[in-house]
């Protein structure tokens, strides 16, 4: 698999091109949100509210209108969805405007997916401000909101113009929302060996050229894939290595009963379980891999130890299909495959998994 190409620039900036119908280009470097220019003369940023000021501040002073959102999740309803297009409506904005994210995953989702409603679509620029935004959400052109019955449910695909990681931002983000991040960067390496991490990564790590140089391999893993497979109809399974578990991880762990389990930290649990069933599908064991990650991330306990009732869950997957489920497997580091297990094989490995993570 050959990552999209990565051209140095000006040290330290790395961009990386996502070619799309309509390509857009990705920059990674340092004191971005400073130099930043959009050249449209009508501008609105739609912000995560609980960032630290002096990180809205300078882009406040770029722009017509600032919409603040909920801080995180919580920002990705139809209600808010509603109220960020009227404020927009309110003042005019025309289709030639132009509308900035800045924030996590959660406010890019909901501001592209403004973006991709107002007036039947405009202009979008991201600029996520956490590792998870940065190498996963900020490519792909998923965007969209929750509804109470499930995650994710509504939205659509809308492509962004550009998009900035600036490293810099990462320096307020929590230890423990940075190490969501690098669950999907450690994803990445699995499916591509050009952005196999040399370690795990902390928060310290940020500033070394190192970090700068892994962040952009990861982020073109994904653009690599989207580029080939924009609608998920092949390739971008690949991306859901170690998400069948990991959600079905995830959504039990939010009943009352449970602790509730972070996004990366299913992930991480999620990625051991894949690991270790693509080895009894009959390939090489990398699972050691896995397992030390989760050494290293230390997620919250399993919210459950019955796979039947994880069953359940993973039946509800928004991307099971209705011909069964299919897991991500990984034949070799660096070659991903989509198959079809047996319930017996699942239930295997789940055995295997329980008595690795429990050990
Ligand atoms: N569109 C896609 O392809 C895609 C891919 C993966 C995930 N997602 C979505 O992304 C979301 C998860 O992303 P996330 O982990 O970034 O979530 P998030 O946006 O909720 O951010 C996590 C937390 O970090 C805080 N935060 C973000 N940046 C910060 C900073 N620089 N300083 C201090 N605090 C900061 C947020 O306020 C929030 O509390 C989910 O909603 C998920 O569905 C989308
Ligand atoms: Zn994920």
């Amino acid at each position: 698999m050959t990552p999209t190409q990565i051209t140095s620039q000006t040290n330290p900036v790395k961009t990386v091109e996502v070619t799309l119908e309509r390509p857009y280009t990705v920059t990674v470097g340092r004191g971005l949100l400073e130099q930043l220019e959009i050249p449209h003369s009508r501008r609105a940023l739609i912000y995560d509210s609980g960032l630290p000021e002096a990180l809205v501040a300078p882009l406040k002073a770029k722009v017509e209108l600032a919409i603040p959102l909920p801080s995180g999740e919580t920002c990705k309803t139809l209600e808010i969805h509603a109220y960020a297009l009227s404020e927009l409506a309110k003042l005019n904005f025309p289709r030639d405007c132009a509308l900035i994210s800045l924030g996590g995953g959660a406010t890019s989702d909901l501001a592209g997916y403004v973006a991709a409603s107002y007036l039947r679509g405009v202009d979008f620029y991201n600029i996520p401000t956490s590792l998870l935004g940065m190498v996963d959400a900020s490519v792909g052109g998923k965007t969209g909101v929750n509804l109470p019955e499930g995650k994710n449910l509504v939205g659509a695909f809308w492509q962004p113009r550009a998009v900035f990681l600036d490293l810099d931002t990462l320096s307020s983000l929590s230890e423990e929302v940075f190490k969501e991040g690098m669950a999907e960067m450690f994803k990445h390496g699995l499916i591509d060996v050009g952005a196999a991490i040399p370690k795990f990564y902390e928060k310290s790590d940020v500033p070394s050229p190192e970090f700068l140089e892994m962040l952009a391999r990861s982020v073109a893993v994904k653009a690599g894939i989207v580029s080939r497979d924009p609608f998920e109809q092949g390739e971008r399974a690949f991306l859901n290595l170690g998400h069948t578990l990991g959600h079905a991880l995830e959504s039990r762990s939010k009943k009352p009963d449970a602790v509730s389990l972070s996004h990366g930290e299913a992930i991480a649990y999620g990625l051991h379980y894949a690991l270790i069933l693509s080895h009894l599908e009959g390939n090489p064991d990398f699972s050691a891999q896995t397992l030390a990650f989760l050494k290293w991330m230390r997620p919250k306990p399993l919210p459950t130890h019955s796979f039947a009732e994880l069953l359940e869950y993973m039946a509800r997957d928004k991307k099971a299909l209705s011909s069964g489920l299919r897991f991500t497997l990984l034949r070799q580091l660096g070659e991903c495959y989509v198959s079809k297990v047996s319930l017996e094989r699942q239930t295997q490995a789940f055995d295997i998994f329980l008595h690795s993570v429990t050990a």
